[in-house]
């Protein structure tokens, strides 16, 4: 197999050079982390679950009108993308309060916010992420004013299609994260369109009934049953035929 020259490996993901200029390969590890890496894991089937997810909601939302960076999928843990210059800051949308606003706030778990509500994190390992403001985020120049308002109007309109996705398939969608890049035409101008992934690393999915968690909290909180959220996630949308199976063994191909 050709071995193609790694770019950059990252907590749940290893991105390579793609096949063609401006292309990137993601490749869906199984690997887990939590509470900025302090907590490690291996999801069996994660990669590939997450593979399939975030290209089937990534497909979905460019049907609406999203740009996005995904081009196709390869095989069953990589995705051929296009190459964006990330942007360091990461949208959160919240719905209901769950994770790090509760302890900020002191609010209770399973709260309906008044309103959806978006946060930005600065984009870094070392600082372990921290909160910031749009003050922030354009005195640093790491946006500007009007990449970060087009960044917040496409938030709020990837939150109403994808709330109604996973409503329609009894899931609540209670807050997730996005990133963006920039991409640059032939005249110079500058597009910002939806980059990374989409899944239940990302996003904290409840079953609307039983109010279940089907997301990564069940590896932050240790509730057992990992994998198989992530499944269930896969089967509801349609994605997963009853009965097949992900490979639940690591399969390094040339990311070896
Ligand atoms: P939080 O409640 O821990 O701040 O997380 C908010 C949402 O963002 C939740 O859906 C999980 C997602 N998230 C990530 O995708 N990556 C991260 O590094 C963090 C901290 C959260």
């Amino acid at each position: 197999m050709n071995k193609r020259r790694r770019i950059y490996e990252g907590k749940a993901k290893i991105l390579f050079e793609g096949p063609e200029p401006g292309t990137i390969v993601q490749y869906f590890k199984d690997d887990a982390t939590a509470f900025n890496a302090k907590k490690k894991g291996v999801i069996s089937g994660k990669g590939a679950l997450n593979n399939r997810i975030s290209e089937y909601v990534m497909l979905r939302l460019a049907d609406m009108g999203i740009p996005t960076h995904f081009v196709r999928r390869l095989n069953m843990r990589e995705q051929l993308v296009r190459e964006v210059e990330i942007i360091p800051v990461e949208v959160v949308v919240r719905n209901v309060a769950a994770g790090t606003i509760c302890k900020r706030l002191g609010l209770e778990e399973g709260t309906a916010l008044p309103r959806s509500i978006i946060e930005y994190y600065y984009k870094s390992d070392e600082l372990g992420d921290p909160l910031v403001s749009e003050e922030h985020i354009t005195a640093f120049n790491w946006a500007a004013p009007q990449d970060l308002d087009e960044m917040m109007s496409l938030s709020l309109r990837i939150n109403d299609f994808m709330s109604g996705l996973f409503l329609g398939i009894g899931l609540r969608l209670v807050d997730f994260k996005l990133e963006f890049g920039r991409i640059y035409n032939e005249h110079g101008d500058v597009r910002i369109i939806l980059a990374d992934e989409i899944s239940p690393d990302s996003c904290r999915l409840w079953d609307i009934t039983s109010g279940e968690k089907l997301d990564k909290d069940r590896f932050r909180q240790d509730l057992g049953n990992v994998e198989n959220a992530y499944r269930e996630v896969a089967r509801r949308l349609g994605i997963l035929e009853d009965g097949e199976v992900i490979e639940l063994t690591e399969k390094k191909g040339f990311a070896s």
